[in-house]
């Protein structure tokens, strides 16, 4: 069985840290999201990948030489300047792609722990063109929403459904088992949205299916998803993540530190705060609910609280970075600095004045 990744979108809403990866490769307890998928095709005997990318993606995706769990992979590039969509790339990989058996195609920024091999076996049972894997939350209205039929044929999707109005709590999770005649349904060289174009065509044939499931499920879109996320998979039973007791280090777990990590005296660390590889911590440094890319350094007194911090930046002594903050790669903030909340910064500036108000930084 063969799975199409889409790949190539510009993750606006992630922006800063998506100016410089792909969300493909954002961090997920220190591992990059495409890996996770990567293992979970792997467990379920998927063997080949065709990641849907731009040549900006594919460039990145390959400078981090991600293990890929046996999984073969093929690129397949939308048009320089052309960005396809999450319809269009189907089309494009139409002769990389099966057309004697149904294929997945998986949005590449959803952790999403679906059982591929059971909805594949479910859709074998339907005369569907497309089975989509739907997911329950709480509240629909950020979604798009599934109206579904006693046999669970999709009759329609409402887009951001006000609550009271939404036909169900069951959405969209981004994760697709389609049919080769899928191809009639897509439009060649343009960029065409499965969810708004292809979709609805389908439902309207009576050909789109749903198919519930209740495992883990988190879209990356925004980065306090993104941070939920990370929180999520942290395993608040799991006390191996002690730091050498001799050196005084508070650790208040659930706590993730990948390797070559350091910590100066009388910091505390955590709960739900996640170090990436070769991170610096000075003393007395104060991080909580936050995520710290690899290869930063924070300086002695610092405190971090409900921030997310790109890779190689510089945070100095005395700094203090408040909720919903985002500071993009190599970013140097100077001593004494505060970032109040939701401020982000763009990648390499320096900050040398506090901000006190929500701002982006570019
Ligand atoms: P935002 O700009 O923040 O909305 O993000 P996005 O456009 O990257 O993501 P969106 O949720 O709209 O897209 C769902 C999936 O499709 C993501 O995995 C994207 O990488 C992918 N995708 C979106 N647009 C394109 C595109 O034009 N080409 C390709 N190859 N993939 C795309």
């Amino acid at each position: 069985m063969k799975a199409l990744i889409l790949a190539g979108g510009f993750g606006t809403r992630l922006r800063p840290l998506s100016c410089t990866r792909p969300k493909t490769l954002f961090p997920i307890v220190n591992k990059p999201l495409l890996q996770w998928t990567f293992e979970r095709l792997a467990k379920n005997d998927v063997t080949d990948a065709i990641l849907a990318v731009n040549h900006q993606t594919e460039f990145l995706l390959k400078q981090y030489r991600i293990p890929r769990c046996g999984v073969r992979i093929t690129y397949s590039r939308d048009p320089p300047g052309k960005p396809l969509g999450t319809g269009g790339p189907v089309k494009k990989a139409e002769k990389l792609l099966d057309h004697d058996f149904p294929f997945l195609v998986l949005n590449g920024d959803i952790f999403a722990d679906v059982n591929y091999k059971e909805i594949v076996k479910i859709d074998k049972k339907k005369k569907a063109v497309a089975t989509i894997a739907l997911h329950r939350v709480e509240d629909p209205t950020r979604y798009g929403v599934a109206e579904l039929d006693e046999n669970n044929r999709i009759r329609r999707f409402v887009e951001k459904p006000p609550s009271e109005t939404a036909p169900s709590n069951f959405i969209n999770a981004g994760v697709y088992v389609l049919h080769p005649e899928i191809f009639k349904y897509i439009p060649e060289n343009r960029a065409v949205s499965l969810e708004r174009e292809v979709f609805p065509t389908l439902a309207e044939d009576g050909k789109l299916y749903g198919h519930m499931f209740d495992g883990l499920w988190s879209d990356i879109g925004e980065p306090e998803d993104y941070l939920e996320i990370n929180k999520t998979l942290l395993n608040p039973f799991d006390t191996s993540q002690k730091f050498e007791e001799r050196k005084k280090v508070e650790v208040k777990n659930p706590v993730a530190f990948d390797k070559e990590v350091s910590i100066g005296e009388k910091s505390v660390i955590g709960p739900y705060t996640i170090l990436g590889r070769h991170v610096i911590v000075g003393k007395n440094v104060h991080i909580r609910d936050s995520v710290i890319f690899q290869n930063t350094s924070i300086g002695d007194s610092s405190s971090i609280n409900g921030a997310v911090i790109g890779e190689g930046a510089n945070i100095g002594k005395e700094v203090k970075i408040g909720k919903g903050c985002i500071v993009g790669d190599h970013v140097k903030i100077k001593d004494g600095m505060a970032l109040a909340k939701k401020v982000s910064i763009c990648p390499a500036k320096e900050i040398s004045e506090s901000v006190l108000t929500p701002e982006n930084i570019i």
